[in-house]
């Protein structure tokens, strides 16, 4: 049977536009401690956002960005139910999935470190598998890749000052760029989240290298962020139409349920 014909039509589609060198690396570890006890009996990720489990949208957003190559990063007990649910990659428009596990609970950047074999020495663009967006990524993942330097992040304006106390925020200076990141802030320096979308180059692995765990206990993507801030090399996007982190509340995971079901995600 000829491997060609069997292919599904997103495939062809995703591998036209694809991205070079850019590898995808889709987050979707932790404990959902905040979506408790629905997490009790599954990973987060595999809660279901209207017609799909939520870390299904992420991996559209990525292969929509043009990127075919792509890590999952999970753990927990329920890691399995990834490879139930995605195997190969092939239905879901990707050419190359593999995965790593995570075996402590240790932060987002702690999760990305396993990219790192994965990555060999190419770009990578990292998606948290909770963040669901009404338009496409592809223009950040496109002028990152036309660049390749340093990091290039998508910040999302977010009016609730509660909400943003919930979320990484992005303090800009007089000239509009992003002196730091300040996680979960008591007094958020703008009105400007930092979504779960961030392009880095390769030296992200040795950054990550250098940092402690904070208070916490978890190694920090703000850290990693603010080390390229640091460097004058965070540049960012702003994301037009409806972004979500599903995962910030239970309140919040319904709001983006509604939002999908009502609109969709991840177009044009
Ligand atoms: C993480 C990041 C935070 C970001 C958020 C977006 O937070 O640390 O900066 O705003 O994702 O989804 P977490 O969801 O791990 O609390």
């Amino acid at each position: 049977m000829s491997g060609e014909r069997t292919r599904p039509l997103t495939r062809g589609v995703a591998a036209l536009a694809s991205v070079v060198g850019v590898r995808g690396v889709v987050l979707a570890g932790g404990s959902g401690t905040r979506l408790l006890p629905l997490t009790r009996i599954t990973n987060k990720h595999l809660l279901p956002i209207y017609d799909r489990p939520m870390s299904q949208w992420a991996i559209e957003a990525v292969v929509k960005a043009g990127i075919t190559e792509v890590m999952l990063v999970t753990g927990g007990a329920h890691a399995g139910e990834f490879l139930r649910l995605l195997g190969n990659g092939r239905d879901v428009g990707l050419d190359l999935l593999t995965y790593g596990y995570q075996e402590r609970e240790a932060g987002v950047a702690d999760a990305l470190a396993l990219a790192e074999p994965f990555a060999n020495g190419e770009p990578v663009l990292v998606m948290l598998a909770d963040n669901i967006i009404e338009r496409s990524i592809a223009p950040t993942v496109r002028a990152f890749a036309a660049d390749p330097v340093g990091a290039r992040i998508l910040l999302s304006p977010v009016e609730e000052l509660d909400h943003l106390r919930n979320l990484g925020v992005a303090e800009l200076d007089e000239d509009q760029r992003v002196i730091r990141v300040v996680e979960k802030p008591e007094d958020p320096p703008s009105r400007y989240a930092v979504t779960g979308v961030y392009c880095y180059d390769a030296s992200v692995f040795s950054v990550i290298q250098t940092l402690s765990p904070s208070a916490r206990g978890e190694l920090e993507i703000a850290d990693v962020n603010n080390h390229y801030a640091r460097l004058g090399q965070l540049r960012y996007d702003v994301l037009e139409g409806f972004w979500g982190d599903a995962g910030e509340s239970i309140d919040v995971y319904y709001a983006v349920n509604d939002f999908v079901r009502a609109h969709g995600a991840n177009k044009g």
